[in-house]
């Protein structure tokens, strides 16, 4: 459902679509098979640790209810942060699904989301929260900016 907002969304580019699940690959074709059509969205069967630099750059990222699933979480958004372009963006959400789980839940989630967003080198961090019940966390990280891309938005930094 994602993929297929970000496709509409997006007025040019490709969105890349990953799961190591061939069941949700299977899905995803399906409700994005127009797309996958016209050359708009990829969809990948391969876990998130066999991405590689080949597969990249990208503008952006989006990963919801997923990164806490993955093996050693900071040392795959260390490798996000070398398929993103300079300045790129990262979105990373999460709704706690365990019984019980309240607001405090979420924003002990997005705590973590962040210190592993930090660790894993991404800068000036962002988190929303999306008023459900428990609420859904997103906190956003960004790559830093090309040197030139820098000097061009603070030319006095050029001294
Ligand atoms: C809780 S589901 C969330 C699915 C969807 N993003 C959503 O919010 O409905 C987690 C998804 O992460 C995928 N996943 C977990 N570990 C993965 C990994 N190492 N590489 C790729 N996909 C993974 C699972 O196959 C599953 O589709």
């Amino acid at each position: 459902m994602a993929i297929a907002a970000l496709a509409t969304r997006a007025s040019r580019g490709l969105v890349v679509g990953v799961d190591h699940s061939q069941v949700m690959i299977r899905q995803a074709r399906r409700r994005n098979r127009l797309a996958i059509r016209a050359g708009r969205v990829r969809l990948v069967h391969t876990p998130v640790e066999s991405l590689s630099i080949s597969d990249g750059p990208f503008n952006a990222a989006l990963a919801v209810n997923t990164v806490g699933m993955w093996p050693d979480p900071t040392a795959r958004l260390r490798e996000f942060a070398r398929l993103l372009r300079p300045g790129g963006r990262i979105a990373l959400v999460s709704q706690p699904r365990c019984p019980g789980a309240t607001a405090a839940t979420s924003a002990a989630a997005a705590h973590e989301l962040a210190g592993q967003l930090t660790e894993a080198g991404f800068e000036r961090l962002r988190t929303e929260m999306l008023n459900l019940d428990p609420p859904a966390a997103c906190v956003i990280g960004h790559v830093a900016p090309a040197d030139n891309a820098e000097l061009a938005d603070h030319p006095t930094a050029r001294s």
